[in-house]
């Protein structure tokens, strides 16, 4: 990944075409023309952060311009301290309307291991400091908080001002949904709390994915969170439209003036690619967003995209809810012709899967979206959700066969998408006593740890979401947690002889509040591969310089 793929990527992203369009809508915009007044430039959205490797970092932010008929000349530092004297590298680099005025710079040749700050200024503006972290080359220990579904309108991003808070973490992972593409009032109200969504309609075009990305950018504990530590970003559907697929959606309807499907998903590749801290990667026709990252032999990271790389249309219309669900027999969800990753990132993830395995790396994760586990109320009978690993079992055996056979241990999947907390034990089927036990762990391939949502509301009601979890703990033996109405983040600490996932539960996202809960913790241990329930946290680190 060196600065020719992001080239490659930038002219994938950027035509002649796309400029005219761009400029021709923000010309005729009222936010242009106020822009076209400013007094100078100014970093509105921040600075952030990502995708660690152990000698280099993405560092990223966006220019407010005093005029968006120019470009402008960024100056960018990265330094050991935060007080920026002991400077390491800068440079400068050219923004302007093709890039919607971000700034992303690949900062090479750093150490491992190590804390960094940067920032970035022009013509006398200046952005904040930002703190970051090299990925190591020798560890012994690893901190990571996973979060997804960040709806604005939904709720205060409490969640993203104690992540900020943490000083101890490597990085965060963004497991997906980092925002929605609906208009008010659609999932979630945000007239109360002042986030009422920019556009306010569906965004559809390049201008509005921009404009969604830029009013989230805003949120000063999006900020905060950004500032303090690398993220680790895949999307899931709701950076393009409710329930993507490769080709289509089920929010995206071209007989209800929504254009076409390949328009709207490279418009919105194109304000993630622009807006968030990742690297640029372009394989044939489009940017890739699965990849690796390898903190020494300790763990492997494999993050994935279940959503726009290789999803066969999902087979039936569906969410979670009080039913049964659909067959589990449904042709479709057992079609082996059918992936959820595309069958090139099948072979990709099999052959990095053994290769971790072969190089005697300790923890293989998965960064995903969408739950692994069975989800059944009628003990595999009938499955509730065919969006999820559930409509495509086929595609989940094959990446079962892929670490059962070589014996690949110390499998964790971490999940977004839900909206609820769950700690499953991964098994071929969690209702055959002849494959799994669990009482022993005999049979389990892995464990799954599913992250609530920043803000998007699981079961509204507790007194329902606490009866439903019950239901779903009495008969579903692999599912060891299931909790359905908070919101929070998982934290996962990492070391040579276990994995422990803990679930923090914020006190409300309806008022700016810092109060968490440990809600729930697990510890799978080397080369146990199952679930066993612990009372404490994992202890802070104190290797990790203090945030800033
Ligand atoms: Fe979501």
């Amino acid at each position: 990944m060196d600065n020719e793929c992001l080239e490659n990527v930038n002219r994938f992203l950027v035509s002649r075409r796309t400029f005219i369009v761009a400029a021709a809508a923000l010309a005729a915009s009222p936010g242009a023309l106020a822009a076209g007044r400013r007094r100078g430039n100014s970093f509105d959205h921040g600075v952030a952060s990502g995708d660690p490797l152990h000698d280099r970092v993405i560092i990223w932010s966006r220019v407010t311009p005093k005029n968006w008929e120019r470009g402008v000349t960024v100056k960018w530092r990265v330094a050991r301290d935060a007080r920026m004297r002991q400077v390491v590298a800068r440079g400068r680099v050219e923004t302007d309307i093709l890039r919607d005025f971000t700034i992303k710079v690949d900062v090479t040749g750093l150490e491992p291991a190590r804390t960094y700050y940067y920032e970035f200024s022009t013509h006398g503006a200046r952005s904040p400091v930002g703190r970051t972290r090299t990925l190591p080359v020798n560890a012994q220990a690893a901190r990571l908080a996973t979060v997804s579904c960040s709806n604005l309108p939904a709720g205060l991003f409490n969640v993203y001002a104690l992540i900020a808070r943490r000083a101890d973490l490597d990085a965060v992972l963004h497991l997906g949904d980092y925002l929605y593409e609906y208009r008010n009032g659609t999932f979630g109200d945000g007239a109360a709390l002042g986030r009422v969504p920019v556009p306010d309609r569906e965004i559809l075009s390049l201008v509005d994915y921009r404009q969604r990305h830029a009013q989230y950018k805003l949120d000063a504990d999006l900020q905060a969170a950004h500032r303090q530590h690398p993220f680790i970003c895949v999307w899931d559907d709701h950076e393009f439209a409710n329930n993507t697929w490769k080709d289509g959606a089920d929010n995206h309807n071209p007989e209800q003036g929504e254009g076409d499907w390949p328009a709207r998903k490279q418009a919105a590749m194109r304000a993630y690619f622009e807006w968030m801290p990742i690297r640029a990667w372009v394989q044939a026709s489009e940017p890739r967003i699965y990849r690796q990252f390898r903190f020494g032999d300790l763990a492997d990271l494999l993050m994935l995209d279940t959503r726009a790389h290789g999803r066969d249309h999902q087979s039936r219309a569906m969410s979670v809810g009080p039913d049964l669900g659909y067959p589990a027999d449904d042709p479709a969800a057992n079609d082996p012709a059918r992936t959820l990753l595309g069958f090139d990132q099948e072979d990709w993830l099999a052959r990095n899967l053994w290769q971790s395995h072969a190089d005697g790396v300790t923890w293989r994760l998965l960064g995903q979206q969408v739950l692994m586990a069975q989800l059944s109320l009628t003990r595999g009978q009938s499955l509730l959700n065919f969006d999820v690993w559930d409509g495509y079992a086929p595609a989940r055996q094959r990446l079962f066969d892929s670490v059962r056979d070589p014996r690949i241990g110390n499998l964790v999947v971490l999940t977004g998408d839900i909206h609820s907390s769950w700690a499953n034990e991964l098994t071929a089927n969690p209702w055959d006593p002849a494959t799994y036990d669990p009482v022993t762990g005999r049979g389990v391939l892995g464990v799954e740890f599913a992250t609530p949502a920043v803000s998007s509301p699981g079961i509204a009601d507790p007194v329902e979401a606490v009866r439903r979890a019950e239901r779903f703990r009495s008969l579903s033996p692999h599912m060891k947690y299931v909790e359905l109405h908070q919101r929070g983040y998982v934290l996962l600490d990492i070391d040579r002889q276990r994995v422990q996932g803990e679930f923090w539960h914020v006190a409300t996202v309806d008022s700016p509040s810092r109060e968490e809960t440990l809600a729930a913790a697990f510890v799978n241990e080397a080369g146990a591969n199952r679930l066993q329930p612990v009372d404490a946290p994992s202890p802070t680190r104190r290797d990790i310089e203090p945030a800033t």
